[in-house]
């Protein structure tokens, strides 16, 4: 296992096995906080550049149930606002903190906290990735569907940090994935990049967003306009169609489960009916966090502290 998590390219296919494991042990055993004293006398930094609701609850508890203890950075408050580098700030954390978890805007941010210290940095969403949420959702579909690596996912809407980060857990892991966004609004060159190197033939990108669910066992959204980017009307214009509601779930499996990373905006990128009904188990995910942060917390921290 690398000292970062980054990226999900920075797991290999037994990395996620085990963290998804650990996960399902933390959600079996959830009543009974388990490794109440696995982090005692750790501190973990949360440095958090853009808002949060999930991650940053998640992590704080999971780092509390697990006996250790959060420091909490946002740019205002911390010299990050005025300027200091990351490189100067994580050098500087590291004196201090055990490990950084970190929501900020460029990977390279992150890139350069990771490279600067020894500690442990790990993402907490940047606008080309988001691992602890797939992560999350692996253990969602694991949940409900034995062979989930059988199971066709399909990503619609933006091609954003969570389409990204579903293409590179697709990478990692080979399960059959379609991303399905407008034209125009494709994942950045960057990660086709990727893709292409791989000449991986499981996944798929199309711009139709009907042909992309047919035969779709997960059906995955996310908003149209991610942090930092204005809402513009030409924009939802162009996503007419990419919306998940009954009549798009109808053209998928029966049996199919829809999720969204949320927050979501409803009606807007999918349906309320579609949301709260049978079959999302998008509340679920959002829960699922928190079993996935204690695993990354235990693997990473764990495996640093052999070394
Ligand atoms: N899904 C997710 O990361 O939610 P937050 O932005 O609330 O952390
Ligand atoms: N694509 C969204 C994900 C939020 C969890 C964003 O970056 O705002």
């Amino acid at each position: 296992m690398k000292k970062d998590l980054l990226s999900l390219l920075d797991l290999s296919h037994e990395d996620i096995e085990k963290i998804l494991s650990r996960a399902a042990f933390y959600k079996k055993n959830r009543k009974k906080r388990k490794n109440a004293t696995l982090l005692k006398g750790q501190s973990i930094a949360l440095i958090f550049e853009k808002a949060s609701t999930r991650t940053k609850v998640s992590f704080s508890v999971a780092i509390h149930q697990l006996g250790g203890h959060v420091v909490e950075l946002d740019e205002k408050g911390s010299q990050l606002g005025r300027g200091e580098t990351y490189m100067d700030t994580a050098r500087v954390l590291a004196g201090y903190v055990d490990a950084i978890v970190c929501r900020t805007y460029a990977q390279n941010n992150l890139e350069q906290m990771a490279h600067s210290v020894s500690i442990p940095v790990i993402n907490a969403l940047s606008d080309l990735y988001h691992p602890c949420q797939v992560l999350a959702d692996l253990l969602t579909l694991q949940g409900h569907k034995r062979n989930f690596l059988d199971q066709k996912v399909v990503y619609l809407g933006d091609g954003n940090n969570m389409a990204n980060t579903w293409i590179t857990a697709a990478m990692v892991l080979g399960f059959p994935l379609v991303v399905a966004t407008p034209r125009g609004f494709e994942p950045p060159a960057a990660i086709l990049k990727h893709l292409h190197q791989q000449a991986s033939d499981s996944i798929t990108l199309l711009n139709d967003p009907y042909k992309a669910v047919q035969g779709a066992d997960v059906i995955y959204t996310d908003t149209w306009f991610s942090m930092g980017q204005e809402v513009s009307r030409e924009k939802k214009e162009a996503f007419q169609g990419f919306q998940v509601n009954q009549e798009l779930l109808k053209k998928a499996n029966k049996n199919a489960i829809v999720l969204h990373c949320l927050p979501a905006h409803r009606n807007e990128e999918i349906t309320s009916e579609v949301m709260d009904g049978p079959q999302s188990r998008i509340f679920e995910e959002a829960e699922n966090r928190l079993y996935v942060q204690k695993a990354i917390l235990e693997i990473i921290l764990l495996t640093r502290n052999k070394v």
